[in-house]
């Protein structure tokens, strides 16, 4: 199948910074701690003139006007967010609307952390039909808002921020491997309060599809141990799969672009690879974990910062709530 060529990149991030030192005056951590089991120093918080549509589409703008693109040439708005600000519409179409992406449809996808991967290979899919020329897609997240904030051991992981990319059909290598493992889905989840609501009976109790998931209340809630485990299984089986669908190995790659969770598991997950932490392009100290935005933003810094060059083979792998996860092989 035809591959991908990427136009252009962009990204937002926003202003208010978050450094590790902020958390000691709400719950018992320290810098050290975060720093030295993370990799993070800082994130970034959205406030609520920056909500999750408006850094989507300061991204995806950033994004058209470095692909040189109008917003009215785009076929189709692709969105990635676990954090929407509305039930619906979806972000994508309220991004369209503030675009003005006059002739797009505009869908959001769900696959939390591993959101490009995902999302790349569903754009793939649909420019190799005619009748779509070019895709934006968008990675927009604010975790910032269903973070507990009482729970030291989630709540210093995460930030803000989104990144878009625009894409169109090439002949350009590119490959996929994409899975979710229900064994794991208990791990990691954020459920919706439950409202009372007229002519129902309230006190019923809640049937749990997660055991304890009353804890959540709308907030992230984490096995982070066995995620752990989990992301550092995951990751290489990714890129090895999906390498080898393209007869390629590992060490053929330029760059590998991983969601940025933990700077411990995209060590390991690398040492699992048998290749050098410095074929991995890493910002986990500045941003934190900003879900499917993470590499997104990973990639506008590569684009941006000649990082990654034209004919470079590059990885895209993350994993996620689900959990998802999955890689994206792809010449840049
Ligand atoms: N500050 C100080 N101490 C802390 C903190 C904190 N912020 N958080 C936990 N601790 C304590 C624990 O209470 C525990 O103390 P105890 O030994 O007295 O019980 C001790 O530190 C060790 O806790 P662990 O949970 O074993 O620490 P670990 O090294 O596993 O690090 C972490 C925890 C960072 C959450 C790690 O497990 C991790 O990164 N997991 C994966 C998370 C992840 O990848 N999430 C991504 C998916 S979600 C998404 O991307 C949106």
């Amino acid at each position: 199948m035809n591959g991908i060529d990427i136009l252009g990149t962009g990204r937002y991030l926003p202003e208010k910074v978050v450094t590790n030192g902020d958390f000691t005056s709400i719950v018992d951590t320290c810098d050290e701690w975060i720093g030295t089991r993370t990799g993070m120093k800082k994130r970034r918080f959205a406030d609520n003139s920056e909500p999750v549509w408006y850094m989507g589409a300061m991204a995806g703008e950033d994004a058209l006007k470095a692909a040189g693109i109008r917003a009215s040439d785009v076929d189709m708005i692709l969105v990635t967010t676990v954090t929407p600000d509305f039930y619906t519409p979806s972000t994508a179409c309220q991004i369209q609307l503030k675009l003005g992406a006059k002739n797009a449809f505009a869908f959001d996808i769900s696959v939390a952390c591993s959101g490009v991967a995902y999302a790349f290979d569903m754009a793939r899919r649909y420019l190799a039909c005619d009748d779509v020329k070019t895709v934006l897609v968008i990675s927009t997240e604010r975790l910032s808002q269903i973070t507990n904030y009482k729970d030291r051991s989630t709540c210093i992981l995460f930030g803000d921020g989104a990144a878009a990319s625009v894409l169109q059909a090439s002949g350009k290598r590119f490959s996929s491997y994409l899975k979710s493992d229900l064994d794991g889905s208990h791990l990691l989840f954020a459920a919706r309060p439950v409202r009372e609501i007229p002519f129902v009976d309230n006190t019923a109790p809640v049937r749990e599809i997660f055991p304890e998931q009353e804890k959540s209340n709308g907030c992230i809630v984490m096995g982070g141990n066995d995620v752990y485990k989990f992301a550092t299984r995951a990751m290489p089986e990714a890129v090895v799969k999906a390498c080898e669908k393209l007869n390629i190995t590992p060490g053929e790659l330029d760059l590998i672009i991983p969601h940025q969770a933990n700077y411990r598991i995209i060590e390991t997950a690398m040492k699992k690879l048998l290749l050098p932490i410095e074929k991995c392009h890493v910002n986990i100290r500045d941003y934190g974990n900003t879900s499917s935005a993470s590499m997104a933003i990973g990639l506008d810094e590569c684009v941006r910062e000649g990082l990654i060059k034209r004919g470079d083979m590059v990885c895209v792998v993350g994993f996620g709530a689900g959990l998802t996860y999955g890689a994206c092989v792809f010449e840049y």
